[in-house]
Parts: structure tokens; C-alpha cells; sequence
């Protein structure tokens, strides 16, 4: 049988999931795999942690780094410590020292994927990342193994947890966004500084190294277009309904003749599109190849077993592959990703979207706000009021056709400004 070496580096919960599922699954994986999967070492700058780790007597464990890094009997690093500049120098001593890698860390990815992909490649060495990008759910090895011979046009989803299981607190008990907040707190589901979360940039994260892999464009952080879920209010979320839509906090990515698209922005989407039912902490992505038409994935986008479910996935991938075929073949070409293509500012984009105005209830307001949406190209579709108070703020709510995102900021800048607006107009957008 052959053995293949591993160490893993960060005993948080993922570290640890994988620790434990590696011993518990062990029998299985080298059945199915033909390959023998050793934990080598362990490292976790806690050495309280390292104490908690049930172990062997052969099995290392340290606080340092580079005594697995070092390890000449070690095969494949795992980097599950997070952060950007100490994982960074982990995966590149790593792969400088001729260690397969495996990753689950979507900030340094997104960010530095121009220096660590090249190293890989140049020195003959996989570098995976399925737990990168939505926990369990498979959607790398889709887009780089079984979808490669497709031309990928969109990919779109729910991928962040968090924001999903607090946006259906949100509609099925009518919570603020801030009651949410503390009940995922509470449940363990949100961390205790959510703004990576909240503010979408997670969401990014993720979106940059799924269109890098989908479309093969060079792609960096800063041409995600973000809005985080802040500012939904309850009484969206019930509007929305009415109108049969959910509001779902989406990534999407298009890839466009006149150039990508690139945005995570709350979201109006139709109650029969399927995302629409994802609740809770589950994450759902679309894919949309020319071949394969549109596909769903769905599963645990975090947690413990689920994103250990998925390192393990790649670490018997790689065992496989230095067992049997060789250590000089890789599974995807990073250097085939050609200049940069034009990405479109979300001004330039169009949308139908959802407004809602508070207005003083008052003749002539209506006709007001309609003459400058109207001044802007902007046409309506639909118009709402449900309450009548005369002399008052109340919402009044608009659906819009599509108009161009540039043209109603000026709109709404200019509604703001009118003495019977009473607060910030919310716009959300509608994907269709
Ligand atoms: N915090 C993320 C989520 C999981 O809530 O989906 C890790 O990216």
C-alpha cells in the first residue's frame, strides 16, 4: 500500500475536523483511494491545543511551522490557519521546499493567487483550495475537472452562510437585521466580528477565485462591485414578498462580450427561482456553461465536517496522484489566463429595481418623484402604498424596468433632496 505524508498547520476547528475525520475515515479513504494517508505532524501555535490532540507516538507536533515544512518525509502541507501574511509565507516555504499544498484560505487566495499559482506550477506541485470556496460543496473540482470543456457565461449564488441564515431569520420572524446578527452570534454561526461577513466581502473572496477558475481572466478583489446586508430592513424583506420575491444576498459573475461582471450586492430574486429556497446557513451556487446549460450545487458553504469534507477531498486527490501518476501532472493550466479583460462598472450596468421612498403622504408627491425617475430614463413598472396618513411619512414603493444603475443614482440624489423625502430612499436590485 502506498503511504502518503501529511501535515497539517492550524488546529482550529477545521484543522482539528480534518485531524479527526482523517483517523476516524481512515479505513475508508485508503479503501476507496488505495492509498494510505499518515498525519505526519501537527502544528497550532497554542500548545495548549496541541495537548488536546489524541495522538500517536510518532506524530509531531509543534509550534513551529517549519519543523513539518522541513520534514522530508512529508508530502503534502495543509494550511488551515487563515489570515493572509503568516499563510502566505507558509504555502511559499512550503512549495519552495517541494510540498504539495492544500488550502482553505479565500482571503490570501483572492489576493495573492498571481504569486502562489505560478509557484506551484513552477515547481511540478498541486496547490488545492476546494474548502476555500463554500464549504462542502464541490464546486472548484466542477468548474477546473468536470465542466472544463465548457465556456463559462455566468456563475452566480448564496455564498456566505452567515448572511443567508440571518437574511431568513430575517423573513420568517420578522427580526431586525440586528436581532439576526445575535442569534447567529449565539448559534455560532456568525463570528463575533462579523463585518468580513455582513459587509460582503467575504462573498468577493469567494467570487474572485471562482471566476478566475470559471472564466480564466485575471481577476483581483477590487473589481467586485460590494454591498453587505446592513442596511435590509425588515419591511423590505415583507415588501419583497408581496411582490413574490425573497432578498438574498448574491455573487455573480458575468462573463459578457463587452466585458465581466463582476458584483455581491443584496438582491431581489423570484420566489421560483431555486436560490430563492436556500435558507439558513446553506450555500447554493449556479453555474451556466454553453454545454452543460445551467447547473446547481448545493450544500454546507461552513462548519467543522463539511469544509474538512471537502480538504480531505483534495489531499486524497493529490495522494492519488503522486502515488500512481507521477508528481508532474497538474490538473489545471494557471498559465493560460490571458490579459485582462475589461471589467464593467456597475454605472454602466442596468437593472430593474425595488425602491422605497419615504415621503410625506401629501398630493403631488407621487408626480414629483415619478417627473425625475422619468427625467433619468427610468421607467416604473409597478407602484405601491399600503398606508394612509395624511401629512406623514409613509413608505411608498416602486418597481422599476431596467434602467441604468448610473442613471438612477443621480435620480435618487436628486430625490433625496426634496423637502416631502423624509430618509435615505432604499434601492435594491432585481436580478432576473
Ligand atoms: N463565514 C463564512 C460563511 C464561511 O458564513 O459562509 C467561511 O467562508
Amino acid at each position: 500500500m502506498k503511504k502518503v505524508n501529511v501535515g497539517i498547520i492550524g488546529l482550529g476547528t477545521i484543522g482539528s475536523g480534518v485531524y479527526e475525520a482523517l483517523l476516524d475515515n481512515a479505513e475508508l479513504i485508503r479503501q476507496r483511494s488505495n492509498v494510505s494517508i499518515i498525519v505526519k505532524g501537527v502544528c497550532d501555535k497554542n500548545k495548549k491545543v496541541l495537548k488536546t490532540i489524541s495522538s500517536r507516538k510518532d506524530l509531531i507536533k509543534t509550534s513551529n511551522a517549519a519543523d513539518l515544512i522541513n520534514d522530508s518525509e512529508i508530502d503534502v502541507i495543509v494550511e488551515l490557519i487563515g489570515g493572509i501574511e503568516r499563510a502566505k509565507h507558509i504555502i511559499t516555504a512550503a512549495l519552495n521546499n517541494g510540498k504539495h499544498v492544500v488550502t482553505a484560505n479565500k482571503a490570501l487566495l483572492s489576493e495573492c493567487w498571481r504569486e502562489i499559482f505560478p509557484l506551484a506550477e513552477k515547481n511540478n506541485l498541486f496547490i488545492k483550495f476546494e474548502a476555500s470556496v463554500c464549504g462542502a460543496i464541490p464546486i472548484i473540482r466542477t468548474l477546473q475537472e468536470c465542466f472544463v470543456g465548457n465556456k463559462i457565461e455566468r456563475i452566480y449564488g448564496i455564498l456566505n452562510g452567515t448572511t443567508n441564515f440571518i437574511l431568513t431569520e430575517m423573513k420568517e420572524k420578522g427580526y431586525s437585521f440586528r436581532k439576526a446578527l445575535k442569534i447567529a452570534q449565539e448559534k455560532g454561526i456568525a463570528e463575533k466580528k462579523p463585518e468580513l461577513d455582513i459587509s460582503g466581502k467575504d462573498s468577493a473572496q469567494k467570487l474572485v477565485i471562482l471566476s478566475l477558475i470559471g472564466f480564466g481572466q485575471d481577476i483581483s478583489l477590487s473589481d467586485v462591485y460590494v454591498e453587505g446586508i446592513t442596511e435590509i430592513e425588515p419591511q423590505d424583506i415583507r415588501n419583497a414578498s408581496l411582490w413574490g420575491y425573497s432578498i438574498k444576498l448574491l455573487a455573480i459573475a458575468k462573463d459578457r462580450p463587452d466585458g465581466l461582471e463582476l458584483r455581491v450586492h443584496p438582491t431581489l430574486l423570484k420566489s421560483s427561482n431555486l436560490l430563492s429556497d436556500v435558507r439558513g446557513e446553506d450555500n447554493a451556487v449556479f453555474v451556466r456553461g454553453d454545454l452543460v446549460g445551467d447547473s446547481l450545487l448545493f450544500g454546507k458553504g461552513a462548519g467543522k465536517t463539511p469544509t474538512a469534507s471537502s480538504v480531505i477531498g483534495d489531499i486524497a486527490e493529490i495522494a492519488q496522484q503522486i502515488s500512481f501518476r507521477g508528481k508532474h501532472i497538474v490538473t489545471y493550466n494557471y498559465n493560460y489566463i490571458p490579459e485582462k479583460k475589461k471589467i464593467s462598472r456597475i454605472e454602466e450596468l442596468s437593472f430593474s429595481f425595488y425602491l422605497r421612498f419615504s415621503v410625506i403622504d401629501k398630493p403631488g408627491v407621487l408626480a414629483g418623484i415619478s417627473s425625475i425617475l422619468a427625467e433619468n430614463n427610468i421607467s416604473i413598472a409597478n407602484v405601491f402604498q399600503n398606508e394612509r396618513k395624511e401629512g406623514k411619512a409613509v413608505p411608498v414603493l416602486v418597481l422599476t424596468h431596467k434602467a441604468k444603475e448610473g442613471d438612477m443614482r443621480k435620480a435618487i440624489t436628486r430625490i433625496n433632496k426634496l423637502s416631502y423625502v423624509t430618509d435615505k430612499t432604499v434601492a435594491i436590485r432585481i436580478e432576473s
